[in-house]
């Protein structure tokens, strides 16, 4: 769950800082790239070198080192995390979050960070229960930080009550937690096609068209933001993926057929939005065709509807999406392909809208679904498309 994540762990002044060891050694194990700052009192409490070890990158505790002079720039490590986690918070260090003072690296970090942020208090019973620890509890709250709250327990003063940092232990399932509720596709296959397929005539010529790759890509990534274990087979394209997924390259509509069918059966959810030739050379020549005579004509087959074999194939519980893009008569032509495939969804987008359509970085379409209902959206920028197209399956996967 916590795998790739970059995670910046703030310790404070507390004797809870001894826990931070185990923390950092349970974030690593889980996969995350740990950095800790530590403010100057927490050094009384617990090394760098014992962190720098366990995370394996270097501590951090001051804005520049005296001796060399290495700038440690608080605004970057604020926008490196994917998550900065406070663990122990002091009341002093709570305080000067809810104040936004920044008299040392970690509040300054905190105050530059755009990530979400933890805080697991640690302090005596007293402190923790003062109107003014709870209120600057309630001020971290209300800027949208969350509250890994203190146990109850034997205290380091010798006290019972609450105030106790969360275990380690816990720490690490509220944040797994908090990542798996913003990923609803976690561990669910989807693919995705993208991009032309080239039809090849001779060794350097083909028949292609100009579809970019750009919505397919962008569809692809929303599904892997999403937390989707995402195959994108793509044809021929510049495109490229801003998260991790496994991509298929292929060149023609025969090899995509053939990854799509590989990959197809085990797909919960897929939207194809590859732009296919439908027709291919009869035949490949293996030379170079030379321009012997005044006149030439090729001789093409249609290709295999790829969407309509999926149609053919898709089980229950399996989601087909498939788009059309038409010039004339569009609704009738998309709601046709939608029954004659069978989809669950069709997204249309009409090269007569201006802005939308191949290389343009906009797009605007209209979804119908099974019932004929149809949704029509503005023009919008490919990304925020493919939102729209991603929010439309999860409500079907969700029904
Ligand atoms: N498609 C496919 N395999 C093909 C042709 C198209 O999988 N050989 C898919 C496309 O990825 C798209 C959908 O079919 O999701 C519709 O493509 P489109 O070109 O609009 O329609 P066609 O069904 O090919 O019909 P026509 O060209 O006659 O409009």
């Amino acid at each position: 769950m916590l795998k790739n994540k970059k995670i910046i762990l703030g310790v404070c002044g507390s004797i809870a800082a001894y826990k931070s060891a185990i923390l950092v050694r349970l974030l690593v194990k889980a996969g995350a790239n740990v950095k800790v700052i530590l403010t100057a009192d927490a050094g009384n409490f617990i090394t760098p070198l014992t962190l720098a070890t366990l995370s394996k990158n270097p501590v951090y505790t001051q804005y520049f080192e005296e001796e060399t002079g290495v700038w440690s720039n608080h605004v970057e490590l604020g926008l490196w995390a994917d998550f900065m986690v406070i663990a122990p918070a002091s009341a002093n260090t709570l305080a000067k979050m809810a104040g936004g003072l920044c008299d040392n690296l970690l509040t300054a970090v905190y105050l530059s960070a755009k990530c979400p942020v933890f805080v697991a208090p640690a302090m005596d019973l007293d402190m923790w229960k003062h109107e003014s620890t709870q209120s600057n509890i309630d001020k971290l709250l209300s800027y949208g930080n969350q509250v890994i709250k203190p146990g109850n327990g034997e205290l380091a003063s010798g006290l019972y009550g609450e105030g106790r940092m969360a275990e380690p232990e816990e720490i690490l399932t509220f944040l797994a937690n908090v990542v798996s509720a913003s990923l609803p596709l976690l561990g669910k296959k989807v693919m995705v096609t993208a991009g032309p397929t080239y039809e090849a005539i001779d060794p350097v010529r083909f028949i292609g068209n100009h579809s970019s790759g750009k919505m397919g890509f962008a569809i692809a990534d929303r599904f892997a933001s999403l937390g989707a274990d995402v195959t994108l087979i793509t044809g021929p394209t510049a495109e490229k993926s801003i998260y991790p997924l496994k991509r298929i390259d292929v060149v023609s509509a025969a090899d995509m057929l053939h990854a799509c069918k590989a990959e197809f059966s085990t797909a919960e959810i897929t939207v194809m939005s590859a732009a296919v030739a439908d027709y291919t050379p009869v035949q490949k020549a293996d030379q170079k065709i030379k321009k012997t005579s005044t006149e030439f004509s090729l001789e093409l087959k249609k290709t295999e509807d790829i969407l309509a074999t999926l149609g053919q194939l898709k089980k229950g519980g399996q989601i087909l999406v498939g788009f059309a893009l038409e010039t004339e008569n569009e609704e009738e032509y998309a709601k046709g392909k939608l029954v004659k495939k069978n989809l669950d969804l069709i997204v249309l987008n009409s090269l007569n809208d201006k802005g939308a359509g191949f290389k343009m970085d906009t797009n605007k379409i209209t979804i119908f679904n099974k019932a004929a209902e149809k949704t029509v959206f503005e023009m919008k920028s490919k990304t925020e498309v493919a939102i729209d197209i991603c929010n439309e399956i999860l409500k079907l996967a969700k029904a």
